[in-house]
């Protein structure tokens, strides 16, 4: 809980300052930067996560490029339950109102994140024990936040991590109070109070082979209801080391099957070793403690770290592009390394680089390599 009151409040405030280059970022004319959204524009969107900083506009280099770059994007945490739907009766639309706009603006998708999690929940929801209370909740939240916004963005992720790594139900709140059913309930909610909104179940690594088996039982589950689920989201936190090619490329062929629209939803590679011991999970709850030697590149990242990152990048994309009839969507979990959540997670206070742009807002090998594809 620590962690997730600390990394919102940094992420309320706007990019994270912490390691090397955090200062200030400087100015870099974006007009002369290719654009990825441009490259990509006949394959599928490229989306980008914006924080609360990024959403206000508050720094104009920033908002240009992302205008530049991007033309799919996702807030990293302002429609999450607990900042949207603060209290029982009260609702905080400022924000999303703002994205909103900002999306129409700038032909910028927006895809809203999230109606039912099991994290960053409002906290009058600890108090509550009665199922009866839970369900209000549940269709409240729904059918309040989903109505609001239809039409106006483009898609929901309607249900975000319901999965175990064995593929079973995650033991949630609303698993708990509602039963299994729950989430065949969360989409025909969403069904009817966003008609024209697309709709999806999205979590993390469900690339691997029984949590994927679990997602395709929830995606049949809803369909068998004759409940509407436009697309996956493979949520896509990787690690530069260990990019799970093979198990991607096996996803996308199962996904597709289905008839559902394949997406991969908060990609990152995270430039740094795992903690001993830890598996790879996105689970936000999942902390481990800092040490220095999985501390490596505060000062600076060498080029040979650079490569690796580039070509896990571009492993990625050419297989994105081998399925591009079936891949939508590929949204980056953030601008810049400053803004990454990966310089928190799941260990607090690291120098990451797991993205496109660095702390000054520079263009990395990755970026070019990725251009460079579509030469
Ligand atoms: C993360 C945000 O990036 C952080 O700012 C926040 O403190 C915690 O949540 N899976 C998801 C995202 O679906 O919503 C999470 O975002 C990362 C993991």
């Amino acid at each position: 809980m620590k962690l997730l009151t600390s990394s919102l409040l940094l992420a309320v405030t706007g990019s994270l300052i912490i390691g090397c280059n955090a200062s200030k970022k400087t100015t870099s004319t974006t007009s002369s930067i290719p654009s990825l959204r441009d490259a990509y524009k006949k394959d599928f969107l490229i989306g980008t996560a914006l924080n609360n900083s990024q959403i206000e506009q508050r720094d104009s280099a920033a908002n240009s490029l992302i205008i530049h770059q991007f033309s799919a994007a996702t807030p990293e945490n302002i429609m999450k339950a607990q900042i949207i739907h603060p209290e029982w009766d009260r609702y905080n639309f400022d924000l999303a109102d703002k994205l909103v706009d900002f999306g129409k603006k700038n032909d910028i998708k927006i895809t809203a994140h999230t109606l039912i999690w099991h994290s960053q929940l409002p906290n009058f929801m600890r108090n509550i024990k009665s199922a009866d209370s839970v369900k209000m909740y549940f269709e409240n939240h729904i059918t309040t936040v989903a109505s609001r916004y239809d039409g106006k963005v483009y898609s929901w992720d309607v249900v975000n991590e319901a999965l175990n790594e064995d593929g079973t139900l995650r033991n949630s709140i609303f698993l708990q109070k509602l039963g299994p059913d729950y989430i065949v309930e969360a989409f025909r909610l969403a069904q009817k109070a966003a008609p024209n909104t697309k709709l999806y179940y999205n979590d993390y690594n469900i690339e691997q082979p029984k949590k994927r088996a679990g997602a395709i039982e929830i995606i049949k589950k809803i369909k068998a209801a004759g409940v509407r689920i436009d697309g996956v989201g493979i949520q896509g936190h990787w690690n530069m080391n260990d990019v799970p090619l093979d198990k991607v490329e096996e996803s996308i062929k199962e996904f597709s099957a289905l008839g559902v629209e394949v997406m991969f939803t908060e990609l990152d590679l995270s430039a740094l070793p795992n903690p001993r011991g830890r598996n790879n999970s996105a689970d936000i709850s999942n902390t481990a403690a800092y040490n220095e030697a999985i501390n490596p590149y505060t000062k600076e990242f060498p080029d040979s770290a650079q490569q690796k990152l580039a070509k896990g990048y571009e492993d990625l994309f050419k297989l994105f592009l081998k399925y591009k009839k079936n891949v939508s969507r590929v949204t980056f979990w953030g601008v810049d390394d400053a803004q990454s959540w990966l310089n928190d997670f799941p260990v607090r206070g690291r120098t990451n680089h797991a993205l496109l742009f660095d702390r000054k807002l520079q263009p990395k090998q990755a970026f070019y390599s990725l251009i460079n594809l579509k030469k």
